[in-house]
């Protein structure tokens, strides 16, 4: 079977990287809005017989998901033999239970929603915390890239003494598993959420970040307020401006500009959501993943 990458939008370098690294065609498709904002789409490429990979991030997901479920079906319709995937931020992972009478657990809706129209997902760090793994709400198989080799690369080769602060509980299993690639000590510390903007941390024990370069590390930088938190009590034990590693730069409002402006020494994100803090690529290790999942398809 020959297998065939389509781009949708704003996902162009996705495709170009997933082509290039796995030697398949990259498609052309055609997606826009009429004038009264419906969606208009044409695979200009025959999908016949084919695996197709839609390569489509799913930050600001409510903006993007119909047109990519239309794609999937369409491809479908057309003869596609099977459907994959890549979306490199998994949107609406992070409401994984009702926290209030009444809420929608929306990453268990939105996974069964994605699970009727493609076969399978590559993604990479979803945001996983109650849920242990995607196959508690998704139904389709899916493969998870693990951005920690590439964060802890980073770090090796640019911060001298780095100690690596997780901001949260939640973050322990991403700053642990980077510590130990990267040879660094690590720090977790203790975060009370009292609304979307509103965050407060303390440090356990400051005695564990003396004579090092805090580095601040999260899976998710979105209203940044977590990490602004966290800098704020690292300056208050007299250490040097952190540098700041997320995997999803989501960056929601003024959010980049605030986290500079709070003193972060240098911010660094993944390509999982272009952003101008991007300075890690993980494209050819979600191609890699894309290779394993489906060989033999390729
Ligand atoms: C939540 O626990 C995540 O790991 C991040 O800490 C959180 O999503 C960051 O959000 P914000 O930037 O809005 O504080």
């Amino acid at each position: 079977m020959n297998a065939v990458v389509f781009a949708l939008p704003g996902n162009a370098a996705l495709a170009a990287a997933l082509a290039e690294r796995l030697q398949i065609e990259a498609g052309r498709l055609t997606m826009r809005r009429f004038p009264d904002g419906e969606t208009y789409l044409r695979f200009d490429t025959p999908v016949s017989g084919r695996l197709v990979l839609l390569a489509s991030g799913l930050h600001d997901p409510d903006a993007k998901t119909l047109g990519l479920l239309f794609a999937a079906a369409t491809a479908r319709e057309l003869g596609a033999t099977a459907i994959g995937l890549v979306a490199p931020y998994l949107a609406y992972m992070r409401q994984d239970q009702r926290f209030r009478t009444g809420e929608g657990i929306t990453s268990a809706l939105f996974a069964q929603l994605v699970s009727r129209y493609v076969d399978w997902i590559v993604t990479v760090d979803p945001h996983l915390h109650r849920w242990k793994s995607l196959d508690d709400i998704y139904a389709i198989p899916s493969s998870v890239v693990a951005a920690a080799p590439l964060l802890a690369d980073w770090i090796r080769r640019h911060v001298d003494s780095p100690v690596l602060i997780g901001p949260d509980a939640e973050s322990e299993q991403w700053v642990s598993a980077v510590a130990h690639l990267a040879g660094a000590p690590h720090v977790v510390l203790e975060k009370t959420r009292h609304g979307d903007h509103d965050v407060t941390v303390s440090i356990p024990d400051p005695r564990l970040l003396q004579h090092r370069t805090p580095v601040l590390i999260d899976d998710i930088i979105s209203t940044a307020s977590t990490m602004i938190a966290a800098i704020r009590q690292v300056s208050g034990h007299g250490m040097p401006p952190a540098v700041c590693v997320g995997v999803h730069a989501i960056f929601a409002g003024e959010a980049y500009t605030e986290l500079l402006a709070a003193g972060a020494a240098q911010i660094v994100t993944t390509n999982t959501i272009l952003h101008a803090s991007n300075g890690i690529d993980i494209n050819y290790a979600i191609a890699d993943a894309v290779a394993a999942f489906s060989s033999g398809e390729l």
